[in-house]
């Protein structure tokens, strides 16, 4: 089975109208409401590309049930710790008259050390895990370190024998404190690994230089996402850089999310490195080509699968 972990998921309530007033009531033309979170957008791909996976995490009130009843609707298998807070809800507006958007992010509710400790111990007991990966913000109450335990637990999770790959895609200090417990894959974008070692990277050389420090320092594959300019892939006998085509850009929202996907895609089919990473190009891309919040869907990302470049940088 596939985990995926979202700490702080929340629901994007969207709203669409046609110009912001402040003299008079806004009339809302349109509302849409979603599951949102880093973890369970990839979960959405892995679900669009035909993929089983579990949706872990903590909900809480009435925003959290509404949250689950959204994945179960999709067909989304959830296993949530319930916490006494309320889930967050995000508000995002788009003025259509203006093509403008404005979001309003919310906190998410405060986790209590007992509410941490349930989620620890399901890591622990997690059955049959194939895959865990983990990304996204973190709630109020929990320090940056938790994802290092978080990473160490899943790690220690046995799948027939072989032990759980660990996919970790969060930024800042929570991906810094996570590099010692070694997750499998990181997949930072090239601001976020600029961040991670400290100084700003634009040429593919510089970007690989990086991601061979952090190879070093333990973790298996290091896959550095660069918007339209692909993903660099470093492991420590393989290296290769995956171009997308040129396409038209509807929205960029969850394309690193859904690149995560297309890896983990290839990862259950037995892939190489390689193509898990031509996937992971594809899904991101095929993220881009959708409106709104939609995610990338099986019939883009097979038809943008042949039109990757890859070039194969080392081989062993
Ligand atoms: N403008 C674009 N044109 C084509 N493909 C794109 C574009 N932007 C993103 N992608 C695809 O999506 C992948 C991941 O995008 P990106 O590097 O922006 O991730 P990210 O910054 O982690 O995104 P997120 O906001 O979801 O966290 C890219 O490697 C590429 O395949
Ligand atoms: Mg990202």
């Amino acid at each position: 089975m596939i985990y995926t972990i979202t700490l702080n998921p929340a629901i994007d309530r969207t709203m669409w109208v046609e110009r912001i007033r402040d003299d008079e009531p806004n009339r809302i033309v349109r509302e849409e409401n979603y599951a949102g979170g880093k973890s369970i957008d990839v979960s959405k791909v892995l679900k669009n590309l035909g993929v089983e996976s579990t949706a872990l995490g903590f909900i809480g009130g009435f925003a959290g049930m509404e949250l689950e009843g959204r994945l179960l609707n999709e067909g989304i298998g959830t296993d949530f710790i319930r916490v006494s807070g309320e889930t967050r809800t995000n508000i995002i507006i788009h003025e259509i008259s203006t093509g403008r958007q404005l979001s309003f992010y919310a906190k998410g509710p405060d986790i209590r050390p007992h509410e941490l400790v349930m989620l620890i111990e399901q890591i622990e007991g997690l059955r049959d895990p194939e895959i865990v990966t983990i990304g996204g913000s973190l709630p109020p109450g929990l320090s940056p370190a938790v994802y290092r335990r978080i990473v160490t637990e899943a790690k220690k999770c046995e799948h027939n024998g072989c032990k759980a790959k660990v996919f970790l895609d969060v930024d800042g200090l929570s991906l810094r404190s996570s590099i010692e417990a070694a997750p499998d894959v990181i997949k930072p974008n090239i601001y976020e690994l600029s961040e991670l070692v400290g100084r700003e990277l634009r040429e593919i050389d510089e970007v690989l230089a990086a991601a061979r420090e952090i190879n070093r320092k333990g973790v298996e594959v290091v896959l550095v996402s660069m918007g339209p300019r692909g993903i660099v892939l470093v492991s420590a006998h393989e290296e290769y850089h995956a171009i997308p085509p040129q396409v038209k850009v509807e929205n960029t929202v969850g394309a690193g999310d859904s690149s995560v996907a297309g890896f983990i895609y290839g990862m259950v089919n037995g892939k190489s490195l390689a193509e898990c990473l031509i996937y992971a190009v594809a899904a991101g891309t095929a993220t881009t080509l959708t409106e709104g919040t939609a995610l990338a869907n099986m019939e883009d990302f097979e038809r943008l699968i042949p039109q990757i470049t890859l070039r194969t940088l080392k081989t062993s």
